[in-house]
């Protein structure tokens, strides 16, 4: 069984209304005029798409940061890019990242939830996640660790209620590779120096992933990917930024031995 799994494309633009200048978005927008915008390239979003209908896997996944501030406009420039592929019926599996959930203004909501929707074939909601959903022999558990955070910060959080659901998930017999599907790496080598980026409450999520109980967590926001798995392929295996790297990751798994092998597309 076959996964592609790729993040952070983060396509941006200018600010879309007048509350923008006031509220986080200015900081994203500033940021993706001045800096984003030179460093993702989104024709590498659409060389992956091109990629991914020429090998057609069992699923896709992707971690999220679609997009630099959550904007409705923003959405809209990866969505035709994004449609032959929800079009050619292969199973996509997203999570919002921190900049897909970057304010609480209505129309940036309602633009994350759409994406859902649009990218599921309505096969779930945003208000769905957590969720399970089993394709090819494989549980996937996709989770939301991404809210608005102040000015300053990309945290994450990852609720009780969600470290609950996944714990009742892994007390049902491990009968299939369990992979877990977040925006956030579960691992942080450097938790105080990444004190601004990381994912809080993690800890017990990352106690199932090193007994055994979860196999692997697939995640993004880091835009430099990255593997930290065992010899049988089990632990975490972070995307990358497809956009920034033209870095993406076919894994192979095969459910019977619940074992992962990898292989990085460079776009
Ligand atoms: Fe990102
Ligand atoms: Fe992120």
């Amino acid at each position: 069984m076959k996964i592609v799994h790729f993040s952070d494309p983060h396509a941006g633009g200018p600010a879309e209304d007048v509350l923008a200048y006031i509220d986080k978005r200015w900081v994203g927008v500033f940021n993706y005029r001045f800096r984003r915008r030179f460093r993702h390239d989104l024709r590498k979003l659409e060389q992956a798409v091109a990629y991914i209908l020429d090998t057609r896997p069992d699923v896709v996944v992707c971690t999220g940061d679609l997009t630099s501030t959550g904007q409705p406009g923003e959405f809209a420039k990866v969505l035709p890019i994004l449609r032959p592929l929800r079009d050619s019926g292969i199973p996509i599996l997203y999570t919002p990242g921190n900049h897909d959930c970057y304010v609480r203004r209505p129309q940036c909501v309602e633009a994350v939830r759409k994406m859902v929707d649009y990218l599921s074939r309505s096969d779930y909601q945003f208000s769905d996640l957590p969720i399970l959903r089993q394709y090819a022999g494989c549980d996937f558990l996709l989770i939301n660790t991404s809210r608005p955070s102040n000015l300053l910060c990309s945290w994450g959080f990852l609720a009780g209620s969600d470290a609950k659901w996944l714990q009742q998930q892994c007390e049902m017999p491990h009968e299939r590779p369990r992979i877990l599907i977040n925006h956030y790496p579960i691992f942080e080598d450097h938790p105080l120096l990444r004190t601004r980026h990381r994912l809080f409450g993690e800890k017990p999520v990352r106690k199932m992933i090193e007994s055994g109980l979860i196999d692997l967590s697939l995640c993004g926001h880091v835009h430099r990917p990255y593997n930290r798995t065992d010899a049988n392929g089990r632990g975490e295996n972070c995307a990358g930024s497809v956009t920034r790297n033209g870095s993406m990751v076919e894994i192979t798994c095969d459910p019977a031995c619940r074992t992962f092998s990898y292989r990085t597309i460079d776009l």
